[in-house]
């Protein structure tokens, strides 16, 4: 893991570190320097002779060269006239998964520039890339410890442009997406729901912002959360109800609420999962682990805002005492339903937050995150999450959000006539209305709880967790979401609308 982060201002006087990584952009068929001038140094002789063409993901190692570092690496980044922040984020990426695994403890870049994007958000982006896909893995294989194959522990910038603060900030971040990371990755025996209580009651205590509170089985009982309380109940473990707050601008009321799906392992309870399906659903606590890691990168940023996150957690497994297909359960808000699916546990467990939400802390807005249905995955694969709104300007906000850090979020509809799919001859609504549209209905049938609230739900099934790893990403645990709403909550600060 990278935990140093230093500046240097003179590439000469610079201290001769394991590594020196060099971008490139590609011009036509050649490689061209992707950094500010440096005096004495012909380094387009490199790109040239030596066979590099400075393309996207192209990184290549050189041993015999005649810099003060052992080692050279030099990076392409494609085109200039095609980069956007994602390519800095890539490249960086690149370069680490080459470097990952030699005994190479610290490294000096010279960042990247480009004509455009300005050089504070290119180094960022670079330095971004390289602090995520730094991110040391746990391993169970005997004899290897956490992030082992990693020695990489301190990069240099030089002469970069960007102030202690802004590189604090970011270290801060990454650190709050491996929070989540580790969360979603980590066994379902170990990361139970009353473990995720504790790790809340921990962040409440290490910033005095963050205040926390739990919910045990007696007090959801007081509380009337049947629905989350019925889809814990083929399981030994206790369900939490897990409410959180920071608050970041004491002077405004203005509240938003995030709630964080909690299923520490979907089994599918009676309607049980498929070999093939059940194999990853340790993850499905993903949207809780994001709604934590939020709550600790807003304090550590101390961004102004109001976020009050809660977390409906419990595991749905499987029991004689398992809530049963085709019974009917009342929710806090009051409205009855039928368990259509007790594979549909998410929304169940959702509307309960959501009403729980509303009642007790009136928010201005509700971002729910999910690992909600299988059906986005089909829909949208892996890259991008789905968002569903009834308020245009959340859900700009967070589409812009998410293109910025490239957490992409696809707007999906909310069309009326799917609502019928979620009729019921005997309670107010059913808990699933069949394959086609899946994601959509289950979006619809968190809406009946939502009332008025200006609201976004962000189905993150497919991009939580994923099947192998992917440029800064790593398999399974991504911490998609800490970054978006992050980045979000600020924006918002910044145009001074909260
Ligand atoms: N946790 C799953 C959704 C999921 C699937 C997450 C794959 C990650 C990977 C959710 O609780 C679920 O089981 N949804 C069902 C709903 C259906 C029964 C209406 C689904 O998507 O099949
Ligand atoms: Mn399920
Ligand atoms: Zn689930």
């Amino acid at each position: 893991m990278i935990r140093h982060v230093t500046s240097e201002p003179s590439f000469a006087k610079r201290k001769a570190r394991d590594l020196l990584l060099v971008p490139f952009w590609n011009k036509g068929s050649e490689a061209q320097a992707a950094f500010r001038d440096v005096k004495g140094v012909r380094w387009n002789d490199w790109g040239v002779l030596r066979d590099f063409k400075a393309k996207e993901g192209e990184a290549v190692l050189y041993y015999d060269h005649g810099f003060k570092e052992k080692r050279l690496l030099l990076v392409g980044l494609g085109k200039e006239q095609d980069a956007t922040a994602e390519t800095f984020r890539r490249a960086a990426a690149s370069a680490y998964e080459k470097v990952k695994g030699l005994k190479i403890q610290s490294l000096s870049l010279l960042p990247p520039v480009h004509h455009k994007i300005p050089h504070n958000q290119v180094e960022e982006a670079f330095l971004e890339g390289m602090l995520l896909a730094a991110y040391p893995l746990k391993s169970h294989k005997t004899g290897r410890s956490r992030g082992d194959a990693d020695q990489l522990s301190e990069i240099a910038l030089i002469r970069s442009v960007l102030a202690k603060q802004e590189i604090d900030a970011l270290q801060k971040l990454t650190g709050a997406v491996f929070y989540a990371r580790d969360l979603v990755i980590g066994n379902a025996d170990d990361v139970t729901p009353s473990y995720l209580a504790a790790k809340a009651r921990e962040t409440a205590r290490e910033f005095a912002s963050v205040t926390a509170k739990v919910l045990g089985r007696s007090a959801l009982k007081r509380e009337k959360m049947d629905l989350l309380l019925a889809v814990s109940r083929g399981s030994k473990l206790e369900p939490k109800l897990i409410v959180l707050e920071y608050r970041g601008n004491q002077k405004s009321t203005h509240r938003t609420a995030v709630i964080g799906k909690g299923i520490t392992f979907d089994t599918g309870g009676l309607n049980l999962k498929p070999t093939g399906s059940i194999e990853t659903q340790r993850g499905d606590m993903a949207g809780a682990a994001a709604a934590l890691a939020l709550i600790r990168a807003l304090a550590s940023l101390k961004i102004k805002t109001n976020v009050t996150v809660v977390i409906p957690s419990a595991e749905n497994g499987i029991d004689s005492a398992s809530y049963k297909p085709g019974d009917v359960y009342r929710s806090h808000s009051g409205k009855t339903v039928e368990i259509a699916n007790t594979d549909a546990e998410g929304r169940l467990i959702l509307a309960d937050a959501i009403s729980y939400a509303i009642e007790k802390f009136k928010p201005a807005q509700i971002i729910d995150l999910a690992t909600l249905t299988g059906a986005i995955i089909v829909a949208l694969g892996h890259e991008l999450s789905g968002l569903f709104s009834n308020d245009d300007a959340l859900a700009a906000a967070l589409t812009n959000a998410g293109e910025k850090t490239y957490e992409r979020v696809w707007r999906m509809p909310l069309p009326k006539e799917y609502r019928s799919s979620l009729d019921s001859d005997i309670a107010d609504i059913a808990n699933s209305g069949g394959r086609p549209g899946g994601s959509i209905k289950a979006a619809l049938f968190l809406q009946e709880f939502i009332g008025d609230t200006p609201w976004a739900h962000l189905d993150i099934a497919g991009t939580a967790y994923l099947p192998s790893k992917q440029k800064y990403l790593p398999k399974q645990g991504t911490g998609v979401m800490v970054r978006l709403l992050t980045r979000f909550f600020q924006d918002e600060a910044d145009s001074g609308s909260r």
